[in-house]
C-alpha cells in the first residue's frame, strides 16, 4: 500500500478546472517531487491531500485513511507545510511550537519534548525565547518545519519549502528533508528550483494545467521522454577513424564532432549501447570517455510543459 495515494482528483473554481482527474502515489522513506509551472495545480492538490479543501470528484488515502471520509485520521498521519504563513506577534518560538502541540492533543511531558526535538532538529533550540516575527525567511520555513514535525507524521508534504532561501539554507533545508526520508517518512515536495528536486528527490511527478504529464524516477521520466541519448566518447588516438567507425555501426545517428571527441545519438537499449562500446574496442579503438548524457531536470520541465497559463 502507498503512503500517499491520490486517486482521480478533480478540483474546479467556477469555470476553471484547477486539478483534472489526477493520480499518484508516493511510497515510505522516499522523496517525490511536484514539479509544473506556476497555476498548475500543485498548491490546490496538497491542501486536497491536507484535508484543507474538498475535491470535487475523487479522493486522497493517506496510509489507507480516506480524507473524506476520516479527515481527522487523516491528519494525525500527515504534516503540511503550506507555502506561506503568518507570524503572530509578540510569540516567541517556543510559544508558537507549543500551541501548535496543544492544537495536536500532546500534553505533559510529551509535549515539553516533542517541542525540544523539533527545535533540536531545525537548530532553532538556541533561539526559541526569541520573538518569530523577527526572524529571517530562512529561519521562518525552518520553524514552519519544526511546526510540521510536532505530532510525528509518518507523511509530509511540503509546499515550496525552499522558495526564498538563500543557497546554504537550501542545502541546510535539503539534508533536514533527506534525513526525514531517512526516518521512513514519505516526502512529497513541491518546488520550481528543479535542480535542487533533481539532487533530492527519489521520483517526481510532473503537473500542467491540472493534468499529470509523467510520474516516476527523474530516469523513468527522462528517457520516456527522450527518444536518443546523445553520447560523448572520446578515444586515445584516431578521433577520425572514431567517427568513420561510428557511422558504419547500426542504431547510431547524428555522428559529429564536438572538442577532442564524437558526440552520437543512439535510440537502443542500454544492451545495444553496450554492443557499440564493444564494437569500438574491438576495432583497436581506445575510449577513455564514453559519456551518455541524460537530460537535466529542467529540459524534462521544459519538454514536458508547454508553459501554458491558465
Ligand atoms: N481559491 C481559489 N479560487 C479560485 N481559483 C483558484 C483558487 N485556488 C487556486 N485557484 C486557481 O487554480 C489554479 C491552480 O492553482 P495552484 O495554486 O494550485 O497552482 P500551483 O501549481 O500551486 O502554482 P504556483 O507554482 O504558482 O504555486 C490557478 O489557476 C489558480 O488561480
Ligand atoms: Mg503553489
Amino acid at each position: 500500500m502507498p503512503a500517499l495515494e491520490v486517486r482521480g482528483i478533480t478540483k474546479r473554481f467556477g469555470r476553471l478546472t484547477a486539478v483534472d482527474n489526477v493520480s499518484f502515489a508516493i511510497e515510505k522513506g522516499r522523496i517525490t517531487g511536484f514539479i509544473g509551472p506556476n497555476g498548475a495545480g500543485k498548491t490546490t492538490t496538497m491542501r486536497i491531500a491536507a484535508t484543507l479543501e474538498l475535491p470535487d470528484e475523487g479522493d486522497v488515502l493517506l496510509d489507507g485513511v480516506s480524507v473524506l471520509d476520516d479527515p481527522r485520521g487523516a491528519r494525525a498521519k500527515l504534516g503540511f507545510m503550506p507555502d506561506s504563513y503568518g507570524a503572530y506577534p509578540s510569540t516567541t518560538l517556543w510559544e508558537y511550537l507549543d500551541f501548535f502541540a496543544r492544537a495536536y492533543d500532546l500534553a505533559g511531558d510529551v509535549r515539553r519534548r516533542r517541542v525540544e526535538e523539533v527545535l533540536e532538529f531545525t537548530s532553532l533550540s538556541a533561539l526559541r525565547e526569541k520573538e518569530m516575527n523577527t526572524l529571517s525567511k530562512g529561519l521562518k520555513q525552518r520553524l514552519c518545519l519544526a511546526k510540521t514535525l510536532l505530532h510525528d507524521p509518518s507523511i509530509l508534504i511540503l509546499d515550496e519549502p525552499a522558495a526564498g532561501l538563500d543557497p546554504r539554507a537550501r542545502v541546510e533545508l535539503r539534508e533536514l528533508v533527506r534525513a526525514l526520508a531517512g526516518m521512513g517518512k514519505a516526502i512529497l515536495v513541491s518546488s520550481h528550483i528543479l535542480t535542487e528536486l533533481a539532487e533530492m528527490c527519489d521520483g517526481i511527478a510532473v503537473i500542467e494545467a491540472g493534468q499529470i504529464k509523467a510520474t516516476g524516477s527523474v530516469g523513468d521520466v527522462t528517457r520516456g521522454i527522450q527518444s536518443a541519448v546523445p553520447v560523448y566518447v572520446r578515444v586515445l588516438e584516431g578521433a577520425d577513424r572514431l567517427e568513420r567507425t561510428l557511422h558504419e555501426l547500426p542504431g547510431i545517428e547524428r555522428v559529429r564532432r564536438e572538442g577532442d571527441g564524437v558526440v552520437f545519438e543512439h535510440a537502443g537499449s542500454p544492451e545495444s549501447l553496450s554492443g557499440v562500446l564493444a564494437a569500438l574496442v574491438g576495432a583497436g579503438l581506445r575510449p577513455v570517455e564514453f559519456t551518455p548524457r541524460a537530460m537535466g531536470l529542467e529540459e524534462v520541465f521544459l519538454s514536458l510543459t508547454q508553459g501554458k497559463m491558465q
